[in-house]
């Protein structure tokens, strides 16, 4: 077996350019002292199959994928896991004898945050409430039933809700977008996976009065930051958990699995990729 000296590693997407895996990242290589490397690479559409076929003469030890590129990278490994599987999409590769393995690390990466930023709410009584259909929301819905939480999905698409809710086969109840206040009643997390509160999108626009004082809400939108979404919950004393944690705790599996060694998701790392929000 040869030992790689200097590992290299990327992440893959279209627009890539706003990234902060590198960040991350080059974060944790200068912590452990590894002379390894990771950086952002642009692939539109169109050349994703080729830059895939090309993986393993590229001298990469493997890497992150990114929008729009996680169903395709699915359709593109040789081994997917449990994971990558059940939610169609892949976002962490590797290459190891000659095969290139997939996996998809959101569904850590959202629950590992919860479980940091807010300890012990999966203790907390009644549903889990989640906004949105897309990828996130299926990584997302994903990781609470595994928790074993029931889930109320609302999406302002109903249809799409109901197909997610029919690939999970059980646990999920799909409600109308404008019956969401009243479901809020008795929830013990809120999630928004949608899109609403991302810089230059509209806010999420949502009463949380029904939420019980110890209920979590949880938007998985990290820039900015703080959204509007999280400001209202904060005012109503709530605990809260930003997207960034997820983005954060996604981030370390493929680290481990290029680099050998297991990061933390520490206040310093935190402080650097909030800097750069
Ligand atoms: P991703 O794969 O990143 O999760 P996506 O597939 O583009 O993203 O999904 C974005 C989510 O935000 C969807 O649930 C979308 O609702 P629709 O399925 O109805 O499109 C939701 N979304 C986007 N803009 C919205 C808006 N103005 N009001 C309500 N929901 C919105």
């Amino acid at each position: 077996m040869s030992i790689n000296l200097k590992p290299k590693a990327f992440v893959v997407g279209w627009p890539i350019a706003h990234s902060r895996s590198p960040i991350i990242h080059g974060f944790w290589l200068k912590q452990f002292g590894i002379q390894g490397s990771y950086e952002a690479i642009a692939v539109a559409p169109p050349d994703f199959s080729d830059f895939m076929r090309d993986l393993p003469v590229n001298g990469f030890v493997g890497g992150n994928v990114t929008l729009p590129h996680k169903q395709k990278a699915f359709e593109r490994v040789d081994r997917a896991s449990a994971t990558a599987a059940k939610l169609e999409a892949v976002n962490t590769l590797w290459l190891q004898d000659g095969a290139l393995y997939g996996d998809n690390t959101d569904v850590e990466g959202f629950l590992a945050a919860l479980d940091q930023d807010a300890p012990g709410w999966d203790a907390a009584s009644g549903d889990a409430v989640v906004l949105g259909a897309g990828g996130a929301a299926r990584a997302v819905v994903y990781g609470l039933l595994r928790r074993s939480r029931r889930v109320i999905l609302a999406n302002r698409t109903r249809e799409r809700a109901e197909a997610l809710a029919t690939h999970f086969s059980a646990g999920v109840e799909v409600i109308d977008w404008a019956r969401l206040p009243s479901s809020l009643e008795g929830a013990g997390l809120l999630v928004n996976t949608t899109s609403l509160g991302m810089k230059g999108q509209p806010p999420l626009e949502i009463e949380l009065g029904g939420l019980p004082d110890d209920a979590v809400v949880n938007d998985i939108v990290y820039f900015p930051l703080e959204t509007a979404l999280i400001r209202r919950a904060q005012a109503r004393g709530l605990r809260t958990v930003s997207g960034i944690g997820m983005l954060l705790h996604q981030a370390a599996p493929g680290f481990e699995r290029w680099f050998g060694l297991r990061p933390g998701v520490t206040a310093d790392l935190r402080r650097l990729v909030e800097a750069d929000a």
